[in-house]
């Protein structure tokens, strides 16, 4: 993971405390979006990981985000129905989307119901162009403010796996149409270019059962980088890990450069 910052690491004590912190963040960052009348892009992922944050948006989160400042876009989908258990939007849409007062027309969902899944993919691709605010026309990518990631037990992220041809695509939004971990249905994805463009990306990672690729993500050996070690972010990369995920990293000062251990 890099970034002109380089990546900071924020340990708190339990997934709770975790979902927390990232959401009051988000509320701010949202605020201070909805102070200047501008949109507060934000791209969820799915997976376990972003489940207690998703609750507190639907708890203290509310009332306490101003959602019709807030853009929901989707980091990767997998290719069913939006009702089917393994939808992406479905698990947001249960978890707090049907309760929080955010305006239909801000929810942008990859659509993982088309066929043929590139036709998505192109999509999804043209409205985050579309989307990108006046005067940043020129930009290489999806401009978002903030891409809320998980991390696989092999390092993939989004639907970016270890050694597929999605990772170096030059496109926004790709189509990964043999993932090697379940649910083995195709999905969309968010390349790393996208993610490259957005303002901040907030790695989400709890549990003991992360904690040996945590390690391996923010203490690279020589072998080839793992996807979530690509990427990239305009002016924040962040790492979120509870003390479970977090236990055995070094200090900060043995961390990469520019980030702070627990
Ligand atoms: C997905 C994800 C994926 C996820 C990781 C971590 O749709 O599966 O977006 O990249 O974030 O696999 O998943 P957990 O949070 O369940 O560990």
């Amino acid at each position: 993971m890099v970034a002109a910052v380089g990546p900071t690491v924020h340990v708190l004590r339990d997934p709770e405390e975790l979902a927390e912190r990232v959401g009051s963040r988000i509320g701010e960052l949202a605020h201070a979006a909805f102070r200047r009348e501008l949109p507060f892009r934000l791209a969820l992922s799915g997976g376990s990981s972003p489940i207690p944050l998703f609750r507190w948006f639907g708890g203290a989160g509310s009332s306490s985000i101003p959602w019709e400042a807030v853009h929901l876009y989707w980091c990767d989908e997998r290719c069913v129905p939006p009702e089917h258990p393994a939808s992406n939007y479905g698990s947001a849409f249960r978890t707090f989307l049907a309760g929080v007062p955010i305006p239909g027309e801000n929810v942008h969902r990859l659509l993982g119901e088309v066929v043929p899944p590139r036709d998505a993919a192109d999509a999804y691709e043209e409205l985050l162009r579309t989307a990108a605010p006046a005067g940043r026309g020129s930009s290489p990518a999806a401009d978002l403010d903030l891409a809320l990631l998980g991390i696989g037990p092999d390092g993939h992220t989004a639907s970016l796996f270890p050694g597929r041809p999605s990772l170096g695509s030059e496109r926004w939004v790709e189509v990964e149409m043999e993932p090697p971990l379940e649910p083995k249905v195709p999905r969309l994805t968010l390349t790393l270019r996208a993610l490259a463009a957005s303002e901040r990306v907030f790695f989400l990672a709890t549990g003991a059962e992360k904690r040996a690729i945590v390690r391996r993500i923010l203490l690279p050996g020589p072998e080839p980088p793992l996807p979530a070690a690509q990427v990239r972010a305009r002016s924040e990369l962040a790492v979120y890990l509870d003390t479970a995920a977090a236990e055995g990293l070094p200090a900060a000062s043995s961390l990469p450069v520019g980030a702070s251990g627990p």
